[in-house]
């Protein structure tokens, strides 16, 4: 058994690898600020289904504030050493970044450098780094391969992750430490995110309101289902030492479009669709190469787009009498 400590617990894609480190026999520190980027509810939701589980422990925390480590490290000290440090904590989101780049900034890239600071004070010697295919930007081939160029970024989210990118392999360079970068890929499933297209286009249509989408809809999207990002996770702690960047996509682009009509379809239900102007932080498509993913952690994804669709559904359909109101 080792103990992990999981940054971003309650967020999306934070709860899922926390329930597969529980189901295995690991013990968890799940640090998450519960901060109101999106409805807290979502984050609550999540966590409740994580406390109680023996091995659970939670703190509440701003991996941003310096100070707050002192308190992190004395619960790194009540529960055994911690061998192992997952960073999913994130301002998350291309659009929104360009409101408030400061946010991320703070949280994506102090915040990243608190916790490698944090790895290399407490002599934990691997770092797990949630990064993004946003890096790979306008104009590199597809698939996107981990070599390609990713010093254009086109939002301040992806700059904030380029940024945190490197700030590891700085310590990894210094301290030895060994460090595995995950882009991932759109990443969808039950108890999304609500800033995410495919969560909006399920509410959207299954309440009856106007459908909103920036671009034509032609746009595509490596859509990756959340179940196999989260075990791509806990393959990634097991990886070779070393500092590796590894896409985590589908290989299976989908055009927006078509994902909006298999909505139409497993609900049963038309939607009214407004187009409206493409933003300019957003890519025209997405595309993993995932031959790295393969070769390195022996990963490959599992679930099936419309099967991965229909359990955000399903999710929907059980949770509607609160989930209809989630700002989206
Ligand atoms: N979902 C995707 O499609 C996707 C794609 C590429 C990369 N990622 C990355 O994966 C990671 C997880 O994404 P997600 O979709 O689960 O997002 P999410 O927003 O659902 O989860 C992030 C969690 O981190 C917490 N958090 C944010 N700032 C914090 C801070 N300063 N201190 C402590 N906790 C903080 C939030 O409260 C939230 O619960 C992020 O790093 C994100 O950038 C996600």
């Amino acid at each position: 058994m080792s103990t992990i400590l999981v940054t971003g617990a309650c967020g999306f894609i934070g709860w899922k690898v926390c329930e597969l480190l529980l189901a295995r026999g690991d013990a968890v520190i799940a640090v998450d600020d519960l901060n109101a980027a999106y409805d807290v509810r979502l984050k609550e939701w999540r966590l409740e289904r994580l406390r109680g589980r023996p091995g659970f422990a939670f703190i509440r925390a701003d991996i941003s504030d310096r100070w707050a480590l002192p308190a992190l490290t004395r619960a790194v000290e009540t529960t055994g050493p911690v061998s192992a440090v997952i960073n999913l904590a994130a301002r998350a989101g291309v659009r929104a970044s360009v409101n408030d780049p400061w946010a991320y900034v703070s949280t994506n890239v102090t915040g990243t450098l608190n916790l490698l600071d944090l790895c290399w004070t407490r002599e934990i010697r691997k770092f797990v780094l949630a990064s993004t295919s946003s890096l790979y930007g306008g104009d590199n081939p597809r698939p996107f391969r981990e070599d390609a160029a990713t010093d254009r970024p086109l939002s301040p989210y992806a700059a904030s992750k380029k940024a945190a990118e490197v700030m590891a392999h700085t310590y990894h360079a210094l301290y030895g430490m060994d460090v595995t970068v995950l882009r991932f890929f759109t990443v969808f499933g039950p108890a999304g995110r609500p800033d995410m297209s495919l969560f909006r286009f399920v509410q959207w249509i299954s309440e009856g309101r106007e459908v909103t989408v920036f671009g034509d809809g032609t746009q595509q999207r490596d859509f990756t289902y959340v179940d196999d990002v989260a075990r791509g996770v806990l393959a990634a702690l097991a990886a070779a030492p070393g500092y590796e960047i590894i896409n985590l996509g589908s290989d299976r682009p989908i055009v927006l479009n078509d994902a909006l009509h298999l909505i139409e379809g497993l609900l049963g239900q038309r939607a009214s669709i407004r187009y409206r102007d493409r933003h300019p932080a957003d890519v025209d498509a997405t595309w993993a190469d995932i031959s790295e993913a393969r070769r390195l952690l022996g990963w490959q994804p599992e679930t099936e787009f419309v099967a991965g669709v229909g359990a955000l559904v399903d999710w929907y359909r059980r949770n509607r009498d609160w989930a209809r109101d989630i700002a989206t």
